[in-house]
């Protein structure tokens, strides 16, 4: 897709009325970055600096998140970087899930026109996307790879700056980064296995293609790429897999939130 897509994307975000958070919106936040970035990252709303400037993680998180990109040999300018709500919350509460399901639409096309190699999430709401059910303390800095792609649950940088103790975790699952985008280079490139394929199995065992019809909010399945491949009676007891029909047949319709 095209940069025109990317453009008139923006401004139906920007004339948006589907939640009432346009009411209190100063600048809606559609994203930005490069359409062919091969790192995407989602975040969860727009914070006050966000809302002034129309353009995200340009406040205190955005800083640490500068920081982060360093320490993953990323530079800001070559990503993208969105969030699940384009609109900011008043006094920044949470997202609500109406909320989340209005702004749905916006991120997937997103997905799509982007297409990148590897997805980092950035703390829990955008982890409920293609995690549910999880917690991000159990799953953060593991990847799991689905249809080609790689997702990352990562913490939100602004959880490091109120509590310290987690500014070095996110640092150390940051600096995977570069392996990770090292393997979805390679994995992109190898011949399509035939469909169905495997879910979740290390990449260097079984490379997936990478297809336009990639769905983009179902479950990943729960086993990190680091790990062996599960048992049989491992398996069984497994969620359900990431599959395309799961996201042809509807999207969930109601994202379960975590701490
Ligand atoms: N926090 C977010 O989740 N997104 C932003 O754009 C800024 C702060
Ligand atoms: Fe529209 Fe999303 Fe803004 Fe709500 S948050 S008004 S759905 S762009």
């Amino acid at each position: 897709m095209s940069t025109a897509a990317a453009e008139r994307l923006y401004e139906r975000v920007r004339a948006c009325d589907l939640c009432p958070l346009w009411k209190t919106r100063t600048n809606a936040v559609p994203g930005e970055g490069p359409i062919d970035a091969e790192v995407m990252f989602i975040g969860e709303a727009p914070g006050v600096n966000e809302d002034r400037q129309g353009r995200p993680f340009v406040g205190a998180a955005g800083q640490f998140l500068d920081e982060l990109f360093a320490a993953a040999g990323l530079s800001r300018q070559g990503v993208y970087i969105c969030n699940v709500l384009k609109c900011r919350p008043p006094a920044n509460r949470d997202p609500m899930p109406g909320e989340i399901d209005a702004c749905r639409d916006y991120l997937d096309e997103q997905i799509d026109i982007v297409d990148p190699l590897v997805i980092v999430t950035l703390g829990r709401f955008s982890m409920a996307k293609f995690f549910p059910n999880q917690t991000i303390s159990r799953i953060h800095g593991q990847a799991r790879e689905a249809a080609g792609r790689f997702y990352v649950p990562m913490y939100h940088p602004a959880a490091a700056l109120h509590q310290g103790s987690l500014r070095q975790v996110i640092l150390n699952d940051f600096a995977k980064l570069p392996a990770l985008l090292e393997r979805a280079r390679k994995a992109e490139v190898r011949p399509a296995p035939p469909l169905p394929m495997a879910l979740s199995e290390p990449p260097d065992s079984q490379p997936s293609p990478r297809s336009d019809s990639r769905p983009t909010d179902s479950p990943i399945a729960d086993a990190p790429i680091e790990a062996a491949p599960p048992s049989h009676a491992e398996a069984t007891e497994q969620p359900e897999p990431f599959a395309p029909e799961t996201a042809a047949a509807g999207r969930p319709t109601q994202i379960r939130l975590f701490d």
